[in-house]
């Protein structure tokens, strides 16, 4: 490839100009671009370096780059990755080269950037948007600090295989759930406008059908009909979609055979065609080149051809569109008019970014340490993860009077000094960095506030924290104490990418500590910290109350001891489904009705296991809290509907005991008779509803016939006339029906 290098004054740069369209400025920049400059608009390294890529840089031969961070400060390596001066770089590409383009800096910002909070599938349990919302916004003030423009979240894949260890970073089974809090994530993330200095580029990935990856594990191939693809998988897409996200990145697999690096149906056709999207796909790491792998190419020239076609427009690290696009478009194999299109849609990002008008990041005096108000937001979000999944009153142990003597943030009377001893002991007691979670590249551990330190905070020398090493010691600080809090679960490296595992029962030795904890015959509260469901029968069988937290961030233990206190109500719910055990896997509220029906009492005669039955150990939005709370049956406004019309719904829920409550009352659909075999439940709405003790408060819905659209025999969605039950209740298990029937007027 040959360009000019250096800058030339004398060339007008008349897409400077910020009172254009956007797409004028595409055009006048296009007019200007050689083959090779549009090249190179395809093509993202990793780590870039201002000294070492300089001559590149000035030659406008880079595009985007992938982990640096740190706008000015600095130049030093942190694990292989540059620190600092993501600016001198930049300068080399907007002073330095001919047609002054700047750089796009990316960098995976997942559920935190220095304030850290919990893992996307903890984030899901909150069922709360403007929560998560929150909690990009705080990142990417955070992140663009360190001149980061653009990140790789939200993760929308759908989860229902546990075994699959990027479960953690998803926002669990269900496409409601996952699509409301993706486009909370992509508004949190982009805001109204992306070029504000404090707002980042999202990216919706991985585009689509990851989550199905056989047997759990990463990367593996995929075999799913479009149906199913379009009635589950490729709705929370569509969701950040319609929040505007800017970017989306390609799946490492393939779909029914195809690559979906090479997969012009679904990305060139459906995403781009069908839904009208114009925003840049950018290929997973060296995702073109690995179409090779994949036996679909020979090499990188034809990954490189077979990617383009397929809509791929950047390509990450992996150099095969930087090799071999100019001469592809040379000979007549690939056409000029998709190179176009897809420098046209990076163009697209770094001018809805603003990055032509502001590609420095430096902004003197902004700092990203976690404060108290980002720690507020991450200790709010840690304990909306908190799923309170069993209690038979051993909690809250009601310990002390706030420090500062204010009341409970929730309002609760605190009794004073009635928790008695506490001993705190298991895997986690003093941790930082592990409760951070999988996906941190800028967390610290430092910044943790572990369990230990928080309740020995909160309680003095009512808790004992012992080191976290079983021994027989320990069994006698369990005799001495009136409650054992025993922290159980998986390490954050037994979970994220690449860290799939072949059983989803406790990590070795861990069920041999809490039967013998559990012996004693002592009250016993199991916290579980994890990425993912597991198999926890017989943790439910020998705790007195079990509360699962996954991983929650630098607020970690501020969170366990305000929810285990009773300070805080606890009000989360399960995103996922908790199969009976690993060979139950995939059990989840995708389900659709089979010719022999599932009974539970029955199953074993019905074509199910001879060795077990099939339900779920912890059903898909089930989650408790200190009181208790009574559903009416729901009724409607009307028992007939069009399909284009809508309906209210509503439903009387009654908090009957003693304590406030958050509850998060669930409304699900059924569609008894469709063209496809359609899900047993499906979530589609939800309310999160605080109660005072003996509130009753009726909760109205507005349910749409639209909520009842599928995609049918020939994909396209449809709203049939016919019976749709609507369900309500407090999770997907405990449910009380209403039928109505739409009905076309013509
Ligand atoms: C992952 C992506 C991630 C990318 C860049 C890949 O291995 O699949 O989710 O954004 O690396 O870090």
């Amino acid at each position: 490839m040959t360009s000019p290098t250096g800058p030339t004054p004398e060339v007008e740069r008349p897409w400077l100009d910020a009172a254009l369209p956007t797409e004028t400025r595409i055009d006048l920049l296009l007019a200007e671009m050689t083959l090779a400059d549009k090249v190179a608009q395809t093509h993202q390294v990793a780590n870039i370096d201002p000294e070492a890529d300089a001559e590149q840089l000035r030659a406008g031969r880079i595009s985007s780059s992938l982990y640096a961070s740190g706008a000015t400060a600095g130049n030093e390596r942190d694990a292989g990755v540059l620190v600092g001066n993501i600016d001198a770089a930049q300068r080399h590409a907007v002073e330095g080269s001919r047609l002054g383009i700047p750089v796009l800096f990316g960098r995976d910002v997942i559920h935190g950037h220095r304030t850290v909070c919990p893992i996307p599938l903890g984030l899901a349990a909150s069922f709360d948007p403007a929560l998560v919302e929150e909690v990009a916004t705080v990142a990417a003030r955070e992140a663009t600090v360190d001149g980061v423009a653009w990140t790789f979240a939200p993760m929308v894949d759908l989860s229902e295989e546990p075994r699959w260890g990027r479960v953690a970073e998803s926002l669990g089974e269900t496409p409601v759930l996952s699509g409301r809090l993706a486009a909370a994530l992509v508004r949190g993330f982009q805001g109204d406008d992306p070029s504000d200095p404090e707002r980042l580029a999202a990216c919706a990935k991985h585009f689509a059908g990851y989550g199905l990856a056989a047997g759990g594990r990463d990367y593996d191939t995929v075999s799913v009909g479009e149906n199913t693809l379009r009635n589950l998988h490729l709705r929370p897409f569509k969701h950040a979609v319609d929040a505007g996200v800017l970017t989306l990145m390609a799946a490492f697999n393939d779909v029914d055979g195809t690559p979906m690096h090479a997969h012009e149906h679904l990305i060139r056709g459906v995403l781009k065609g069908e839904w009208g999207w114009d925003g840049m796909v950018v290929a997973d790491w060296n995702g073109v080149g690995q179409l090779v792998n994949q036996g679909v190419a020979t090499d990188l020239r034809e990954a490189a051809a077979l990617a383009i076609r397929a809509g791929v427009d950047l390509d990450m690290c992996g150099g095969a569109y930087l090799a071999h696009l100019e001469e592809l478009v040379e000979s007549g194999e690939v056409e000029l008019a998709l190179v176009d299109d897809a420098v046209r849609r990076v163009l697209r990002v770094k001018f809805r970014l603003g990055l032509f008008e502001r590609p420095y990041a430096a902004r003197p005096g902004a700092a990203n340490a976690p404060t108290p108000a980002t720690r507020a937001v991450a200790l709010r979000a840690a304990q909306a993860a908190h799923v309170l999944v069993k209690n038979d009153g051993v909690l809250p142990l009601d310990g002390s009077q706030p420090a500062d003597g204010s009341e409970p943030p929730d309002g609760n009377e605190r009794a004073a000094g009635t928790a008695g001893s506490v001993l705190l002991s298991g895997a986690f007691v003093d941790e930082g960095e592990a409760l951070l979670g999988t996906w941190t590249l800028d967390g610290r551990g430092d910044d943790v506030v572990s369990p230990g330190a928080a309740l020995r905070e909160r309680l003095g020398d009512r808790v004992t924290v012992s080191d976290g090493r079983f021994s027989d010691v320990t069994l006698q600080q369990v005799r001495r104490a009136d409650t054992t809090v025993l922290l159980l679960g998986e390490h954050p490296s037994r979970s994220g990418e690449a860290q799939s595992v072949t059983d989803i029962g406790l990590p070795h030795g861990q069920l041999d500590v809490l039967r013998a904890v559990a012996g004693l015959g002592k009250p016993l509260v199991a916290v579980v910290y994890t990425g993912r469901p597991l198999d926890l029968g017989a943790v439910l069988d020998l705790a007195d109350a079990v509360v699962v937290v996954w991983h929650p961030g630098v607020e970690a233990g501020n969170a366990l001891a305000s929810i285990l206190l009773g300070d805080v109500e606890p009000h989360g719910r399960l995103p996922m489904t908790f199969p009976l055990t690993t060979g139950h896997i995939p059990t989840s509220t995708h389900q659709r009705p089979t010719g022999r029906l599932i009974r539970a009492d029955v199953d074993r005669r019905e074509g199910r296991y001879i060795d077990a039955l099939t339900y779920p150990r912890l059903p898909f939005g089930h989650g408790l809290s200190y009181s208790t709370v009574d559903y009416s049956a729901p009724t409607v406004s009307s028992t007939s509907v069009a399909p284009d019309g809508s309906l209210t719904l509503s439903v009387t829920v009654t908090n009957t005991g003693a304590r406030r409550c958050r509850e998060t009352v669930q409304l699900y659909v059924s569609d008894p008779v469709a063209e496809v075999t359609r899900p047993l439940v499906e979530l589609t709405d939800w309310r999160l509803v605080d109660l005072a003790p003996g509130e009753s408060r009726e909760v109205a819905f507005d349910v749409s016939a639209e909520q009842f659209a599928y995609a049918g025999r020939d994909h396209t969605f449809r709203v049939d006339d016919g019976e749709v039950v609507l369900s309500t209740g407090p999770d997907s298990a405990r449910l009380q029906p209403v039928s109505l029937t739409v009905r076309s007027t013509s």
